[in-house]
């Protein structure tokens, strides 16, 4: 099957022109002016806009929290996807005891109903000299990402001395290392203490997990980076002096990146003193205002690479059931912990927020160009995760993962609008004017207006090899 795409303009990370698409099954085949074709669908994009579609460096679908799970799995969280405009979404694999190839075949499993394609990191949460051994045996399975963590003690956290051995590791076998960065032992410090002060309400989570230990957990982990010789990938940042670190490591030549989310850039921590606070509720927590106006800098002036999403949704009443494709579904939510925040499950909705939020705030605000754009929210997460041409690029050999993106559209977003399987949206009220109008995966129309012609299984498991650094 041949589609024509007429009268486009193209946005890449670095130009913006007109040209004619023509896809050929699932791969994109010729890009040019005036392009003809016997018998392909001719779509006339003729004031449209055509980007790349997204890739999403950072989910959690399906993830068990707490007595909970996030509310999104592998379907529901790609349909969502799909409709904001991302067709690539990578989400990260518990490690159980078991071991890699154990945790791997269960997060295979619970994605086998996947609606765009993805792929999946590993949360490097234990460490002895066996799973030190078996970490390039991730390499072969297509996962060349370990997530660590300075924080969640006693859950997932390794100390310093294993965060640099997987480093170590890491280099040696041409893998990213993710980082999650606050100090946990403060966290853990200012919470028991607040807790026995009897503080129960959600600002306390922001307040018990201070900016300074972002900051100083960016600082030594891009610090084992240079000791390790290693690439560092340094997740969900969130506060004004974890970019200062950044600049300061990058300009010493460090291998350290940085992703930022929308919800550090739109949102402070005075969401969570709102009466329904816990809807905000995600670690790291939201920030200051001169954090949001730092992060946007950082974006503008290139010390941050991405814009991913975080997304862990849940229910902020999930007692209360909402209709999703026609049947009700409830999942214990927020409310479980309506009189102590640290029961409150931590993450946010997010995945098919990012780009239609990003575009209307971000791009037409000026914080950022639509080159950039696209740059932050696909092209430069497939460079640094090993995916780059096949996704996140409009050149001929690529995935024909395209968005046909509408400048026009004008509407007011938010729950009722939204395809993320939870009762609120963060951006709820909010008028956006650019949107989506076809999304298409590997060749196929998957979303077109309001209509979703995708379906569970039509994603596929994306192999990834050795990334770049930018
Ligand atoms: O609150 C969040 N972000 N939950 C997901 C886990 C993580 O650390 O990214
Ligand atoms: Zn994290
Ligand atoms: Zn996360």
């Amino acid at each position: 099957m041949s589609t024509l795409i007429k009268n486009g303009t193209l946005i890449t990370a670095s130009d913006t022109f007109e040209a004619d698409i023509l896809i050929e099954g699932e791969l994109i085949v010729q890009i040019g002016k005036n392009l003809a074709h016997p018998n392909a669908d001719i779509i006339d994009a003729n004031g449209k806009l055509i980007m790349p579609g997204g890739v999403d460096p950072h989910v959690h679908l399906d993830l068990p929290m707490f007595d909970t799970v996030s509310s999104d799995n592998h379907y529901t969280g790609h349909k969502a996807a799909a409709f904001g405009g991302t067709t690539t979404a990578m989400d990260f694999v518990v490690l159980e005891m078991e071991g890699f190839a154990h945790s791997v075949d269960l997060w295979m499993k619970k994605a086998e109903k996947a609606a765009i394609d993805y792929s999946f990191h590993m949360n490097l949460t234990q460490f002895n000299n066996k799973i030190a051994a078996e970490i390039p045996s991730l390499m072969e399975m297509g996962i060349q990402t370990l997530k660590v963590f300075t924080a969640y003690n006693g859950r997932l956290r390794l100390d310093d001395g294993n965060i640099f051995k997987a480093m170590q590791i890491a280099k040696e076998n041409g893998m990213l290392v993710m980082a999650h960065c606050e100090n946990g032992d403060v966290i853990d410090t200012l919470t028991q203490q607040v807790l026995a002060d009897g503080h129960t309400d959600p600002i306390w989570h922001a307040w018990t997990r201070p900016s300074w230990g972002a900051v100083d957990a960016t600082l030594r982990v891009a610090g084992m980076a240079a000791e390790a010789d290693a690439s560092v990938y340094i997740v969900h940042m969130n506060a004004a002096g974890e970019v200062d670190m950044l600049k300061y490591a990058r300009e010493r030549g460090v291998k350290v990146m940085g992703e930022t989310c929308p919800q550090y850039l739109f949102f402070t921590e005075d969401a969570l003193e709102r009466e329904d606070g816990a809807k905000w509720i995600c670690s790291p927590p939201m920030r200051k205002e001169q954090d949001n106006a730092r992060l946007w800098q950082g974006l503008h002036n290139g010390t941050l690479q991405t814009i991913g999403t975080d997304h862990c949704p849940f229910y902020f009443d999930g007692t209360k059931p909402i209709m999703y494709e026609g049947k009700e579904i409830a999942i214990p939510g927020k409310e479980l912990g309506k009189y102590n925040f640290t029961k409150i499950p931590n993450g946010l909705p997010g995945i098919q927020d990012r780009m239609p939020i990003l575009w209307t705030y971000g791009v037409q605000t000026g914080h950022i160009t639509a080159n950039q754009f696209v740059a932050y929210t696909s092209t430069n997460p497939a460079k640094i995760f090993g995916l780059y041409p096949r996704k996140g690029a409009l050149v001929p050999g690529a995935d024909a993962d395209l968005v046909i993106w509408d400048p026009e559209r004008t509407l007011k977003y938010g729950v009722a609008h939204s395809h993320q399987r939870t009762d609120y949206n963060l951006y709820e009220g909010l008028d956006l004017k650019g949107y989506p109008e076809k999304v298409f995966l590997r060749g196929k129309l998957i979303v077109d207006g309001e209509k979703w012609l995708g379906k569970s299984g039509d994603g596929q498991f994306l192999k990834r090899s050795e990334g770049e650094v930018l």
